[in-house]
């Protein structure tokens, strides 16, 4: 069963977000697919939280550079939870750099936090965007 399947709900009708929602998505699968082998394979554990590292940072520079030039009112208190999440996520991987297991706990907080976020806390701006011609 897929741990998180990507489903209609999470379309927020502006493009280039909702396919990197669907990227981050699918990495969360992939991650969780790769903590369930009996013996993880650490070159795949690592390009994948790389992966997820990297590609959230430049997702939440994209949406808060629309935040900037648009003048998002609620782009402050966004900001903060884009921050928390680049926290948890850069530690989970010097974490893994420094030879700890990656566990079923990373997930804990993963998928809640994608499913409130994009569900929640990004849906909140959507009607702001497409006001501003953001497609
Ligand atoms: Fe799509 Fe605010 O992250």
């Amino acid at each position: 069963m897929t741990f998180m399947p990507w489903s209609e709900q999470f379309v927020l009708g502006i493009e280039s977000i909702d396919r990197q929602h669907q990227w981050l998505v699918e990495a969360a699968n992939t991650l969780h697919d790769q903590i369930e082998l009996e013996q993880p394979d650490d070159a795949a554990m690592r390009e994948i939280l790389e992966g997820l590292a990297d590609y959230t940072v430049n997702h939440f520079i994209l949406e808060e550079d629309l935040f900037n030039r648009l003048g998002y009112p609620e782009a402050e208190e966004h900001k903060k939870e884009h921050d928390a999440f680049t926290h948890k996520i850069i530690h989970l991987l010097l974490d893994f750099e420094k030879g700890e297991a990656v566990t079923k706990d990373a997930l804990e907080f993963l998928k809640p936090w994608l499913l409130h976020h994009i569900l929640v806390v990004d849906k909140a701006y959507t009607p702001f965007l497409k006001e501003h011609g953001v497609k």
